[in-house]
């Protein structure tokens, strides 16, 4: 099958969160898998042409903007340790700025830049000459591709045949932008921007919904989330619009790519395990307990490391954290170890917790991919009882390398945890269900209980990293749902 996917970061380029993740490791796997796949991403400034090889291509690619038409340069580039081939779409307007979305509400010129980069992908492959069997689009950044392939390609002898899909991994950020701007920059008749019209959402034009209403498949990245997000408020406003196409919108769990996560050949990891050698971890353990400069006679005491690796925003339920945290920390009970950034009223909180337990609050604000696997690695549980979460892949990381995750029962952290029944000794983790302190504060509670108290403990981390969430199937799923889209195309 001949793909094209266009996303706004594509690891190891351009990252944020795990959408970078997915669109790397989807990829990689339908290449490997015989697939003929190609990318498209912004050339942002921070990206380093030299490190990743990327060659200037000789073209000139004219895109039609509005009424007039703009100009986009393009460089390609491999997946590391690929040969799917990334188009680079250049701009000096749009992508010469530090940053992919810009800091707090986004650069004013969002709408434009992701546009263009949108529109700039069609005429891209026109220009090289790729005809998509289907075209993937991801969040809003690419939402408008849907429509744009259905009312301005439609006729183009290179995509006729080619089906859109489209996949939601944050219901939070929908692209709202100015009607007028958004459609003449998409090329479509400002007439057809109306209330309740596809592109319409509270009085603005709204780049997801015009996703999900022109798309030929929508999915999302885990089927709970599926449900959730047509059913609860967790739809953040487009419940409507996503039952009406309820028939064609399919929850596939994300995956991770083992030849980044696997503790058995981790480069980052100073001793690599396997779950027959699960007391290997111990070294890591003690490793991580050295980075942070723990004196001798302390690293020395066996008390459980709760990690945690994330952006710092309240999706992530920072909020609850900071309200039981420190009742473990009092009592010596845990040490917690946080990399994490984002938003600054959070890293202020963890930096003074920090001070204020040195021995037991661990804390690295930033962004360190080595430091991310060491947390997994050294880790006996894992935390993260997010309000929401459309799947996460740290939880997936963590029961991979047999680190005990304990969340919230929402979104894809329903779908790969299990609750531990001491009886029958079967899940993975441990679970609450209300976003309120008290419940995780019980939660904790009883995950700590466990800490080295078998059999409990060697049953929760068998159970843990026995786990598969290997990219392999859920590419396949897509691979499916790309059939489907082709079936049904409009
Ligand atoms: P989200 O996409 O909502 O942030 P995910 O769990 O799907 O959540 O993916 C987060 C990804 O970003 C993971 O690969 C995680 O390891 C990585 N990550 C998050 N914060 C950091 C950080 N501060 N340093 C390094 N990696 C991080
Ligand atoms: C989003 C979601 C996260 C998901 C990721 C990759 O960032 O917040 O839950 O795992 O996308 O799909």
């Amino acid at each position: 099958m001949k793909i094209l996917l266009a996303a706004a970061e594509v690891s190891p380029f351009a990252k944020i969160g795990g959408l970078a993740d997915m669109t790397a490791a989807l990829p990689k796997a339908w290449k490997a898998a015989g697939h003929d796949v190609v990318v498209f991403l912004p050339l942002y400034a921070t990206i380093d042409k030299e490190r990743f090889g990327l060659q200037k291509l000789p073209l000139l690619v004219d895109v039609p903007f509005g009424s007039w038409t703009e100009y986009a340069t393009v460089w390609k580039g491999m997946l590391p340790g690929t040969d799917v081939p990334v188009y680079f779409v250049a701009s000096s307007d749009y992508y010469e700025r530090p940053g992919i979305y810009g800091y707090h509400e986004g650069f004013q010129d969002n709408d434009r830049r992701f546009i263009f980069l949108s529109r700039a992908a069609f005429e891209v492959c026109r220009a090289i000459d790729f005809a998509p069997d289907v075209i993937h689009a991801h969040d809003y950044h690419t939402a408008t591709m849907m429509p744009m392939l259905k009312v301005l390609y439609r006729q183009d002898p290179l995509f006729c045949t080619t089906a859109g899909v489209y996949t939601i991994h944050n219901m939070a950020y929908q692209g709202m932008f100015d009607p007028a701007r958004a459609m003449e920059f998409c090329g479509f008749d400002p007439a057809e921007w109306y209330t309740g019209s596809w592109y319409e959402y509270e009085g603005a034009f709204n780049a997801m919904k015009a996703g999900i209403m022109f798309a030929d498949k929508i999915t999302t990245v885990s089927p709970t989330y599926a449900e959730e997000i047509r059913w609860t408020p967790e739809g953040h406003g487009m419940q409507s619009a996503l039952q009406v196409r309820g028939g064609d919108l399919i929850g596939v769990l994300n995956g991770i790519d083992p030849d980044e996560w696997n503790p058995e050949t981790d480069e980052h990891l100073p001793v690599r395990y396997s779950a027959s050698q699960i007391d290997r971890k111990e070294a890591n353990k003690q490793a991580l307990l050295r980075m942070f400069q723990l004196p001798d006679d302390e690293r020395q005491r066996d008390i459980p490391v709760i990690g945690m690796v994330t952006r710092l925003t309240e999706q992530k339920g920072i909020m609850l954290i900071t309200q039981v945290i420190e009742s473990f920390l009092q009592d010596g009970e845990c040490r917690f170890v946080l990399l994490g950034s984002g938003e600054s009223r959070f890293e202020n909180y963890f930096k003074d917790l920090a001070y204020r337990y040195p021995y037991h609050a661990l804390i690295k604000t930033g962004y360190d991919t080595a430091l991310s696997h060491m947390i997994q690695a050294a880790s006996d549980y894992y935390l993260m009882p997010s309000k929401f979460e459309p799947c996460g892949l740290t939880q997936m990381f963590a029961l991979t390398y047999g680190a005990v995750p304990i969340v919230r029962a929402t979104g894809g952290l329903a779908d790969t945890v299990q609750q531990y029944d001491p009886i029958t000794f079967s899940g993975n983790g441990f679970m609450f269900q209300r976003l309120m302190a008290d419940d995780l504060h019980a939660s904790m509670t009883d995950a700590l209980r466990t800490y080295k108290r078998e059999p409990h403990w060697t049953s929760l981390r068998i159970n843990a990293m026995a786990q598969d969430f290997s990219i392999a199937g859920t590419a396949q799923r897509y691979i499916d749902v790309f059939g489907w889209a082709q079936q049904s195309r409009r």
